[in-house]
C-alpha cells in the first residue's frame, strides 16, 4: 500500500520538556486515522510536526516519500488547525476571497478569478452550507460559520491528505453530522486520506479505520479489525473517564 506519512523514532519537546517520545507511525493512502487522547497529550504537537511547523529534536518524518525538511508540494496537503477561527470583525476579506485564496496555486496569483473559479468556490461553499454567506466579511461570522469556511478553503485545493485538529468544535450537532458524512464520502469515494484529532470518541470509533491513542508521551495504533475493542484500548489512556464515553457496536 502507498505510504503517505512515515514517522520513525520521533522525539519532540518544547524547551527542555519532552512531550513526544519515540513515536512511530505509518499512514497509508486511503486511511481514515482518528487521533485521541487527553488534553495536553501532544496531539496538536504531533500534527504540527508532521506538517513541518515544528522541528523535532530527534527522529525522521517523511511525507509522500520525502523528508519533511525538503517537502514543497503543499497543495497535496490540507490542514484545518485547532481553533482556526480567530478573525476579528475588521478582517478585510470576504468568505469568497478567503476560500479562493487556496485556488491561487492552480490559477496563478496575478490572474483574475474567472467565472469557472467563482463557480468552484460556490460549489465548495455549498458543500459546507455557506454559499449564501459568500459576500460577507469573514470577521463578521460566528465561530462555527468561520470554521465551515475554513473547511471549504481546505477542500477547494483537492488535497490528497487532510489533517483536521478538532474540526467540529463550535459546530452545532446537525452540521457536525453532515460534516462527518462529508469526510466519509471524501475518504471512501475519492480515496482522500484523513487524519482527524477529536475528543468525540463515539464518532471516532464509528467512522475511522484506525485509531491512534496518545498519552504519556507515547502513541499506540489500533486497527479497527483487531480483536481488542477500541473502548478497552482507550480506557488505558482515559482511565475511568472513559466509562461515559464508551461506544458499543
Ligand atoms: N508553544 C508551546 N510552548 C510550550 N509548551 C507547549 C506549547 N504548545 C503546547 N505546549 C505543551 O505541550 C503539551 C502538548 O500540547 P498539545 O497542544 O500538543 O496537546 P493536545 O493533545 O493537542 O491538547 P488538547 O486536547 O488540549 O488540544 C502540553 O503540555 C502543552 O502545555
Ligand atoms: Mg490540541
Amino acid at each position: 500500500m502507498d505510504k503517505i506519512v512515515k514517522i520513525r523514532n520521533l522525539f519532540f519537546g518544547y524547551d527542555e520538556k519532552m512531550v513526544l517520545e519515540d513515536i512511530n507511525l505509518d499512514i497509508h493512502r486511503g486511511d481514515y486515522l482518528g487521533i485521541v487522547g487527553p488534553n495536553g497529550s501532544a496531539k496538536s504537537t504531533l500534527l504540527k510536526s508532521i506538517l513541518g511547523l515544528l522541528k523535532p529534536q530527534r527522529g525522521s518524518i517523511e511525507i509522500f516519500g520525502r523528508s519533511i525538511k525538503d517537502f514543497k508540494e503543499w497543495g497535496r496537503i490540507g490542514y484545518v488547525s485547532q481553533k482556526a477561527t480567530s478573525f476579528n470583525s475588521s478582517f478585510p476579506a470576504t468568505v469568497e476571497e478567503v476560500v479562493s485564496a487556496n485556488l491561487f496555486p492552480k490559477i496563478g496569483l496575478f490572474k483574475s478569478i474567472k467565472k469557472e473559479h467563482k463557480e468552484r468556490v460556490f460549489e465548495t461553499l455549498k458543500v459546507v452550507g455557506m454559499e449564501n454567506y459568500r459576500r460577507r466579511l469573514i470577521g463578521n461570522l460566528s465561530g462555527g460559520q468561520q470554521q465551515k469556511v475554513f473547511i471549504a478553503k481546505t477542500l477547494i485545493s483537492e488535497p490528497e491528505i487532510i489533517f483536521l485538529d478538532e474540526p467540529t468544535v463550535g459546530i452545532d450537532v446537525e452540521s457536525q453530522g453532515e460534516f462527518y458524512d462529508l469526510l466519509e464520502r471524501f475518504n471512501k469515494d475519492m480515496n482522500i486520506t484523513i487524519v482527524m484529532v477529536s475528543h468525540d470518541i463515539g464518532v471516532i470509533t464509528e467512522k475511522v479505520s484506525r485509531i491512534a491513542c496518545m498519552g504519556d508521551k507515547k502513541l499506540l495504533v489500533h486497527n479497527k479489525c483487531c480483536r481488542v475493542p477500541f473502548s478497552e484500548a482507550l480506557t488505558r489512556f482515559y482511565g475511568d473517564r472513559m466509562n461515559m464515553l464508551v461506544h458499543r457496536h
